[in-house]
């Protein structure tokens, strides 16, 4: 399952790409306008911060067809190869992502609440589409049963598109579509720390090093051998 960072704050991104396994940063306009900054700004420091291998989400702004793949177009030259767009999942959005596929541009179907509206991004040739599980969950309904539903529509049909799961508020959620076999997932800094955060794993952790240290004085096994 690939792991991605939805956030633009650059120490955090900073911190967590130089300690985990990261796939890249996701981005969408309210994370840019927490950030305060311009959007060209932000968005060089986090691609300079993740490098070129690693991949950077930027969103298209206009919700007309025209308007998404002028965007999509100069996003890409500007940001590199290893950049996808994300579109929202709406009907113009489908076109656009239908001609941008054409271009050889790579697009993420986003703002994707109900399987088929995943079902239409994948189709109109999207690499990724991105469910809101919290956010459906806000609304009443599960969004992990509707992550799983996309996921099995993509398996099922044999679409080339990955399911990246994303607005996620806790790790038992990640957990969950990790189990399942979703593609993708994209999480806020203090979800992906709470992977690990947990007081049993840090005693363990702990114990370890005093006990050594109990033996032997020193700190480390370099300082015996
Ligand atoms: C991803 O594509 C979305 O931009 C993002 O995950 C939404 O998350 P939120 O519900 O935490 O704002």
């Amino acid at each position: 399952m690939k792991l991605f960072i939805d956030d633009a704050d650059i120490e955090a991104i900073k911190r967590l790409i130089d300690l985990y396994p990261i796939d890249g940063v996701t981005t969408n306009p309210t994370i840019l306008a927490r950030t305060g900054k311009e959007p060209k700004e932000v968005l060089s420091e986090i691609r300079t911060i993740i490098g070129e291998e690693r991949t950077l989400f930027v969103q298209a702004v206009p919700l007309d067809a025209e308007g998404i793949i002028e965007d999509a177009r100069k996003i890409v030259a500007y940001f590199g190869k290893n950049t996808i767009v994300k579109i929202p999942s709406i009907p113009e959005g489908f076109k656009a992502i239908r001609e941008l596929k054409i271009e050889g541009i790579h697009t993420c179907g986003t703002i994707v609440y109900t399987p088929l509206q995943g079902y239409l991004a994948a189709k109109a040739g999207a690499d990724y589409v991105a469910p809101y599980v919290n956010r459906i969950d806000n609304m009443g309904y599960d969004g992990i049963t509707v992550t799983k539903k996309m996921q099995d529509i993509m398996e099922n049909h044999g679409y080339d598109c990955t399911v990246l799961a994303a607005s996620f508020r806790n790790s038992n959620q990640v957990l969950e579509l990790c189990e399942y076999g979703v593609g993708a997932v994209t999480c806020a800094t203090d979800v992906i720390d709470n992977f690990v955060k947990n007081v049993a794993i840090d005693k363990v952790v702990d114990d370890f090093v005093k006990d050594f240290e109990k033996l032997t004085g020193k700190h480390s096994m370099k300082d015996v051998l």
